[in-house]
């Protein structure tokens, strides 16, 4: 018997132009923490291409259901297990790790939620370890596409705490983190790949 898994069509799009940036963001890291999974398309994938590094895919415990099975089926020796991750939760259940990840979440959490993720990667995130972060972004309140301003109406009309944040916003809090930002990189359908490097001042 066979299982339709979740699936997301956009993670198919865009894991190939991630993984490009990632080869070099984690060319010497050890571990890598995902923060928000969802269909762990993307651990899938960057586990196999990346076999040097561990991958730590997590989620919100009430979607971390929708991985598990996908997980468990590629069978990879450096892929893990989901871990119950919701940033806003104290403490995380997660000590060290060299590198982090997450798509398309910072628009979707909370902006407290958004500060919780930033604390909680700057402060354990070794020196020199970098944190990269995938998704659409507004640069000094101006949208990038037609389309992603309709994406941040169609977000907010959704639920008010949601919407598409600006980088000098998320500027300002990895900043507080001992985050630097290192590179933006342009990624197809109008989305980003910010990389922030640690300074191990976080925290
Ligand atoms: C739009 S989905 C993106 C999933 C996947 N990264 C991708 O690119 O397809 C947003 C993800 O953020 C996660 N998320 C939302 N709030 C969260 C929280 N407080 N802590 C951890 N993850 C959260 C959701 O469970 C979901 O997996």
């Amino acid at each position: 018997m066979t299982t339709d898994l979740p699936f997301s069509q956009a993670c198919e799009n865009n894991k190939a132009p991630i993984l490009e940036v990632l080869r070099d963001a984690f060319e010497s890291t050890a571990r890598v923490l995902e923060v928000g999974t969802g269909t762990g398309q993307h651990a899938v994938h960057f586990a196999r291409a990346l076999p040097h590094l561990q991958w730590q895919p997590s989620d919100h415990p009430d979607a971390a259901h929708l991985s598990r099975l996908r997980l468990e089926q590629a069978g990879l020796p450096n892929l893990l297990p989901i871990l119950n991750l919701d940033v806003g939760a104290s403490p995380w259940p997660i000590t060290g790790f060299d590198g982090a990840f997450s798509a398309n979440t910072a628009h979707i959490m909370a902006w407290p939620e958004v500060e919780q993720m930033f604390q909680g990667i700057g402060n354990r995130l070794t020196l020199n370890g970098a944190f990269c972060l995938y998704g659409p972004f507004s640069y000094q309140g101006s949208f990038t596409s037609d389309s992603n301003r309709q994406f941040d109406q169609h977000l907010r009309a959704r639920a008010p705490q949601m919407g598409i944040r600006d980088l000098d916003d998320l500027n300002q809090l990895a900043r507080a983190e001992g985050l630097l930002l290192e590179s933006d990189v342009a990624m197809p359908a109008n989305n980003r790949l910010l990389v922030f490097r640690s300074t191990g001042t976080g925290g």
